[in-house]
């Protein structure tokens, strides 16, 4: 028996909601960005990784040995009754760079639990499998956070919920709108990008990003793209985070003046993505950022929509 399930890229916080909103993205021009994951039948368990980012840096479980594809399927393998266990083979066809900000762990712990869940026959449910997920991820990236496991596993862009009977909710995005990501080529892992956040904020940043992500969630809903664009806001990262990232500032700038609808980081960075609703600035936007924001041969630039 053979599976493969393919999770996509996505961006964690979207300015807006840090930690609890992500949006799934994909390449218009048909690039996979994302990892997939084959799971088949072996003797004993194995694991293998190929594609064009498996002999960069690997990502390391927190025991700092194994594969995280490889720590997410033994955990997969603890929560079946023993009777159910058997040896896999496990092959990761690792195609987004880690620490890039494009949720590039999630992508492998989403797509090796949803192909190994179908090839044990679905023994866990969705919320089971995001529970699983949201921990796996705590263990590479400093605490649980499902706003890049979530749009991965389910599409679309998800509010993270996180109650007693749910862990997220499906958002209407708006259809219109160009995702520009700009990956510069160089890696800040999220868990350092996490520790350099303050541990508290005070109140009117805290009622500004209330205020923010509320107006973002009901503009959503309502179709108001000018309110919507208004209050893409992030005050809880951005300034701590962009000064680790060469030029985003003047990135920033440059789209902004460019006419671009707005301009943030993805996820923990260092990709930076701006958003628009005209295809051909879109594609000024992604020559601009080839210019300025990309690094080394290993940066790229996609125009992306929701996936
Ligand atoms: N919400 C997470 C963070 C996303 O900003 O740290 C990481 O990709």
């Amino acid at each position: 028996m053979k599976v493969t399930a393919f999770a996509p890229a996505s961006i964690g916080n979207i300015s807006v909601g840090f930690d609890v909103l992500g949006a799934a993205i994909a390449p218009i021009d048909g690039t996979k960005l994302g990892d997939t994951v084959t799971i088949t039948n072996s003797d004993s368990f194995s694991f293998e990784m190929v594609g064009e980012w498996s002999s960069r840096l690997a990502y390391l479980h927190e025991s700092g040995k194994k594969n995280l594809a490889q720590a997410c399927a033994e955990y997969f393998l603890d929560q079946l009754p023993e009777s159910k266990r058997k040896p896999v083979k496990i092959l990761l066809n690792k195609n987004m760079p880690v620490g890039s900000g494009l949720g590039s762990s999630a992508s492998s712990i989403v797509a090796t639990f949803v192909a190994l869940n179908q090839f044990f026959a679905n023994p866990f449910d969705n919320i089971q499998l995001l529970k699983m997920m949201g921990k796996l991820e705590g263990s590479v990236s400093g605490s649980i956070h499902y706003d890049n496991v979530a749009p991965a596993y389910l599409g679309g862009i998800q509010l993270i919920t996180l109650t007693e009977s749910n862990i997220c909710v499906k958002i209407p995005h708006f259809e219109n709108w160009y995702w520009v990501l700009a990956y510069p080529g160089i890696s800040l892992p999220t868990s350092e990008m996490r520790s350099i956040l303050p541990q508290n904020y005070n109140r009117s940043v805290t009622i500004e990003y209330g205020k923010n992500l509320a107006s973002f969630i009901y503009a959503s809903f309502i179709k108001d793209e000018k309110l919507a664009v208004e209050v893409l806001k992030d005050v809880i990262a951005e300034s701590y985070r962009k000064t680790k990232i060469p030029n985003f500032d003047l990135a920033s700038k440059s789209l902004k003046e460019l006419g671009m609808l707005a301009v943030g980081i993805s996820g923990s960075g260092p990709t930076l993505f701006s958003i628009t609703d005209n295809l051909e600035k879109a594609k000024e936007a992604k020559k601009l950022l080839r210019k300025i924001y990309v690094q080394n041969q290993d940066g790229f630039v996609h125009i992306c929509r929701i996936f």
